[in-house]
């Protein structure tokens, strides 16, 4: 039975502490922190925790506490991975690791040092739907790879605060896209990026959030496949996720998911339910499926199935795009690194 102590109770946090805790019977959910005590406590007292902190290092202070779950703001994570390592505690931590190269590598060698599991949680690979597409790509039936398309568009933009906090949408929101660019082209590495966008959503993203809220990303791949990826932060139907992967053998399509399938047709018109509104309802299964999986590796000591150089791989893409959209031309990873 692996204790685990959870880190930030704000939207992702809920989800992986309801999985930790009632979906996973090898873990147990033992402590719950977070700098906003009644978002804690509310968690807490919904999941039957009976440790809760303000103070994360709290839960590393406590021996039997064998891994924690950092569900906090971006902008934190990799002091608490680098605190969890040293602490001698496996680490699951959401996206990204960091907005910085040096801080992520900081927070890599802590792990290293430790002997600790690091687990970033790239829950997309997790989906049922994505993985049994991945895994056709990967059993070679349809050739080799020619061209990928990532659609990944939310409902609504998050309030500006979070946008601060986030290091913007190449660093928040494509990072998703960029680790789905690499899993679906697992034999070659992306070598250049050319990013376009704006803000068409709401002014205030970019002149109190500083960041665009809509995109265009060209990834060019060494073997000389091609991704584009497309981006925004609104979307008028609900939210939008969908992937075609087009090989010389053929191709597989990841469509948008609804709550149900149903087509209804009349004289007036055809319909069909909305897509699920965003990514809690989406994902809710690949978030249970990751924190599994996180499980399973510490339980059998086993590699984690996204490490942290997957997590770097597309912080180091989103500084690509960045720079790329700052200077108006494709910019090579080799210029990042
Ligand atoms: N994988 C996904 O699909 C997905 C979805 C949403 C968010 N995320 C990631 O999860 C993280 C949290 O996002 P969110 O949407 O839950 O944000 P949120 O603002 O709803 O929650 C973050 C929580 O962390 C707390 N927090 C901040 N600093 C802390 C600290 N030092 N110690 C303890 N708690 C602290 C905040 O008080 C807040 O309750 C972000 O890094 C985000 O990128 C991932």
């Amino acid at each position: 039975m692996l204790n685990i102590g959870l880190i930030g109770a704000g939207r992702i946090g809920k989800i992986h502490g309801e999985s930790i805790a009632n979906r996973n019977p090898n873990a147990t959910l033992a402590a719950i922190s977070d700098v906003y005590l009644p978002a804690a406590e509310e968690l807490a007292a919904k999941l039957h925790v009976a440790n809760v902190y303000t103070d994360y290092r709290e839960i590393l202070a406590d021996p039997s506490i064998d891994a924690v779950a950092i569900c906090s703001s971006s902008d934190v994570h990799a002091e608490q991975i680098i605190a969890a390592a040293e602490a001698g505690k496996h680490i699951f931590c959401e996206k990204p690791i960091a907005i910085d190269l040096a801080k992520i590598d900081e927070a890599l060698a802590a792990v290293e040092k430790a002997g600790v599991k690091l687990f970033i949680a790239f829950q997309r690979r997790f989906d049922p739907t994505f993985a049994a597409a991945q895994s056709q790509v990967v059993s070679g039936k349809l050739g080799d790879p020619r061209l990928v398309i990532i659609t990944a568009r939310d409902p609504a933009p998050p309030p500006i605060d979070y946008i601060k906090k986030s290091g913007g949408l190449f660093f928040d929101m494509t990072v998703h896209d960029f680790d789905l660019a690499r899993f679906f082209v697992p034999d070659s590495e992306i070598v250049e990026v050319y990013a376009t966008g704006g803000n068409l959503v709401d002014e205030k993203i970019g002149t109190e959030g500083g960041d665009i809220d809509t995109a265009m990303v060209m990834l060019k791949y060494a073997n000389g496949a091609s991704a584009v990826i497309n981006n925004c932060r609104e979307s008028a139907y609900g939210y939008d996720q969908r992937l075609e992967w087009f090989g010389s053998g053929g191709q597989v399509q990841v469509n948008n998911h609804h709550p149900d399938y149903a087509v209804v047709s009349t004289a007036e018109n055809i319909q069909r339910s909305l897509p699920y509104h965003f990514f809690l309802e989406r994902y809710i299964d690949a978030y249970v499926n990751e924190m599994q999986s996180f499980i399973e590796c510490v339980d059998n000591d086993t590699a984690p199935a996204t490490n942290g150089i997957d997590g770097r791989w597309p912080v180091v893409l989103a500084m690509a795009a960045t720079k790329s959209l700052k200077e108006n031309r494709p910019v090579k990873i080799s210029e990042i690194t």
